[in-house]
């Protein structure tokens, strides 16, 4: 851009910043809307049959009570087929509150409405079902799978007879639940036809199809209002069951009612990170060049709809290989359907490939970050493709040189500190440079103020902050200057807020619209005969702190304020947008990372402890590194978890989670995370988008799991091949 970047590349503090800590920013539940209902959800008990059975005779006459709402009872609703792209669950979804079925256990049954949330509560312990339970599938080992979905280059099964080392390994990962602060919650209110939900969500137009596709009414008769998001991590992608049934509950009542799950709910109807089986054959030569791999991979789904991710572009372009082959099926169980979660696919790949990679650097005795370097391609060997920018070489060698990576004993298990052993490991990840279209809109008053608006969120990665400075530097102006709105269905159209497409979908749609307001400014001065800046080139003007000056004449210019008033505007605006390429691809687009871990295991416990971790990422242009580093130690943070601690358990009798709560879902607290630390890369990325962003937020995740399990590795010389690694498997 011609304009002085000023504000870009800094590390800014969060401008929401002060309302989140004094408690004024409003998530949700948060928000006071009047004359509210509360609502709470019953949940079945069994884990898939019929409902026989909804004896409500006690819950209605309590207190407060106003309406105990059931597929008996409840309206039947149009139910269309919601027209939003980018769902990546296929099949009839579930109708919450219209038959008899039950699909797992913890699905939505009723719900009761009440004056107070104790008295929702109360009665919701009190109304009876009765159930015709079967016998859910839950088993992924050994129930059948759905049509794999296949991919193929070369004749991997040859070359893997005819390779000098060879490798046949199954990795497996538990199921993981995203667990973020907030929980989902919805206020629903109707006013006539016109519905309005504060929802918590990561995709305003995600809960406005629904909602709209539900009860059959336009999209523009629903409003979805949205500021504050307080974590997601995939789980609010879609609107799941409760939002319809809060806005059936609204309209039944003719009162705003007000839903929020449970910890332990959010366990059972807002889907998962699937458990995967990862078989991988792998064929080398002596020296570690990798010549096939085998990639047999089995997950999770519901039975209601097929869930399925991107677990597969990772073996085809992180490593240069002549022969592929690739199966990917899902299994469908009687669960709910699951759900991205960070890094989703991209995170499950890495874990196997990344651990894999290590067994061979040891088999071969290459040390694990050469063996990387050995295997870069030259360009994407699936699709034929030039790298838009790959800098992992770069990743690999700063990480090594950061880390101290030379120093490291080659042997496992050679490193003691009292009872601890000490092992470092490393893995390499990389996540697609996901880009959306976008839509945005901007406004300039004459005072040289500006607001601009997207209806995207802000789940917690600082959008508010890195899209007010794109703003910023675009129009010339200070950050104070300058006010980002986002989470409001009535703004312009926003992708999902994940897959890490938000700065360059999004803020590539800020940059248009200020572009076009600079555009239309600077078109105002050169042809305006009292303007200072009369006949200039507009190629040459510059703005900054809200003044138009010639580049290089800084004395030669004059300000928004009295090029606007001169002109008799109170305002200037425009609208922006940003469109992905289509049609024939010219790049592959992907960001990299390599991250390194250092942990302890004790010797006769083993308990893992991780003591130190680098992660090292080719994200492109990073706006803002104080968030960045966020995002990073995050990333990391949620790896830690994801190798250590994190394993929803089910009960294989009936589909219950056993550890739906903080309290036995184990997540990292701060006394499991050492000092993280980030570095980025330098170099933008000109092909992706106008920003020259590729997108953070997954691939700080991607290499983390893999990184430490490789250190389990080398400390204790034990190979586990499951996540994640708990004490008893070291013992
Ligand atoms: Mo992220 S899994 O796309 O919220």
């Amino acid at each position: 851009m011609t304009q002085p970047r000023v504000s870009m590349g800094s590390g800014r503090p969060r401008v929401e910043g002060r309302l989140k800590v004094t408690g004024a920013a409003r998530y949700a539940a948060d928000h006071q809307v009047g004359d509210v209902l509360y609502a709470v959800i019953v949940d079945s008990t069994i884990g898939r049959g019929r409902i026989t059975d909804v004896d409500t005779s006690v819950a209605v006459t309590l207190p407060g009570v106003r309406a105990v709402i059931s597929h008996r009872n409840a309206p039947r609703l149009p139910y269309l087929a919601n027209p939003l792209p980018n769902n990546p669950a296929q099949g009839e979804r579930l109708h919450a509150l219209q038959d008899d079925r039950v699909h797992f256990f913890g699905q939505p049954v009723a719900v009761v409405v009440a004056g107070t949330l104790e008295q929702a509560q109360h009665a919701a312990t009190l109304v009876r079902i009765g159930y015709d339970a079967e016998t859910p599938s839950l088993d992924l080992a050994s129930a059948p799978a759905n049509e794999p979905i296949t991919y193929a280059r070369g004749d991997a099964g040859q070359a893997l007879l005819d390779a000098p080392v060879r490798l046949d390994v199954t990795y497996r990962t538990a199921r993981n639940h995203h667990n973020p602060m907030e929980p989902h919650a919805v206020i629903a209110r109707w006013e006539g036809d016109q519905l309005t939900v504060w929802d918590k969500t990561q995709w305003i137009f995600a809960a406005q199809f629904e909602l709209a596709a539900v009860f059959g009414i336009p999209q523009a008769s629903v409003r979805v209002l949205s500021p504050y998001v307080g974590g997601g991590f995939g789980t609010s992608l879609r609107c799941w069951p409760h939002a319809p049934i809060a806005a059936l509950a609204a309209r039944e009542l003719g009162r705003p009612v007000k839903l929020v799950l449970s910890r332990r709910q959010m366990y059972f109807g807002t889907g998962f990170r699937p458990s995967y089986e990862y078989r991988l054959r792998i064929g080398a030569d002596r020296t570690g060049r990798l010549r096939a791999m085998t990639h047999d991979i089995r997950a999770e789904t519901s039975r209601y709809e097929n869930f399925v991710e991107s677990i597969l572009a990772t073996g085809q372009v992180l490593y240069s290989l002549p022969h592929v082959s690739q199966h990917y099926a899902t299994v469908p169980l009687d669960v709910c359907t699951p759900q991205y979660m960070r890094g989703p696919g991209y995170a499950n790949a890495a874990y196997a490939i990344e651990s894999a990679m290590d067994e061979v650097a040891y088999r071969v005795g290459v040390d694990p970050v050469e063996l990387r370097h050995r295997n870069e391609p030259t360009e994407d060997e699936s699709t034929g493709l030039p790298f838009s920018t790959r800098r992992l070489r770069e990743c690999l060698l700063a990480g090594a040189r950061e880390f101290g990576w030379s120093e490291r004993p080659r042997a496992p298990r050679s490193t003691r500190d009292g009872d601890w052993l000490i092992g470092t490991g490393m893995a390499a990840g990389v996540y697609d440079t996901a880009r959306y279209p976008a839509q945005s809109r901007a406004r300039l008053d004459a005072d040289g103020t500006a607001v601009v608006e997207a209806a995207t969120s802000d789940m917690g990665p600082g959008t508010y902050t890195s899209m007010t400075q794109v703003a910023a530097d675009v129009l010339g102006l200070d950050m104070d200057r300058v006010r980002f709105r986002l989470g409001d269905s009535l703004m312009p159209f926003a992708p999902p807020h994940g897959g890490s497409a938000t700065m360059a979908s999004v803020g590539s749609a800020v940059k248009d619209a200020c572009d076009g307001i600079r555009r239309q400014a600077v078109t105002l001065a050169v042809r305006d005969p009292r303007s200072p800046l009369y006949g200039a080139d507009p190629g040459k003007v510059v703005v900054r702190r809200g003044r138009l000056s010639v580049r290089d004449q800084p004395a030669r210019g004059e300000t928004y304020r009295r090029l606007l008033d001169r002109a008799g505007r109170d305002h200037l605006e425009a609208a922006g947008s940003f469109e992905p390429p289509t049609g024939e691809a010219r790049y592959s687009f992907y960001g990299y990372a390599a991250t390194f871990a250092e942990v302890a295991v004790d010797a006769r416990l083993g308990i893992v402890r991780v003591r130190r971790m680098l992660g090292v990422y080719d994200a492109g242009r990073i706006i803002n590194p104080v968030l960045a580093d966020s995002q990073a130690i995050g990333g990391m943070v949620g790896g830690i978890g994801t190798a250590l601690l994190e394993h929803t358990v089910t009960d294989p009798r009936d589909g219950r989670i056993a550890n739906a709560n903080l309290a036995d879902y184990l997540v990292p607290v701060n006394a499991d995370v050492p000092a993280l630390r980030a570095i980025y890369v330098r170099g933008e990325d000109p092909e992706a988008d106008p920003l020259g962003v590729k997108g953070l937020g997954e691939l700080v995740h991607v290499g983390v799991a893999p990184a430490i399990a490789n250190a389990v590795f080398h400390a204790t010389g034990r190979r586990v091949r499951e996540l994640p690694i708990t004490a008893e498997m070291l013992q």
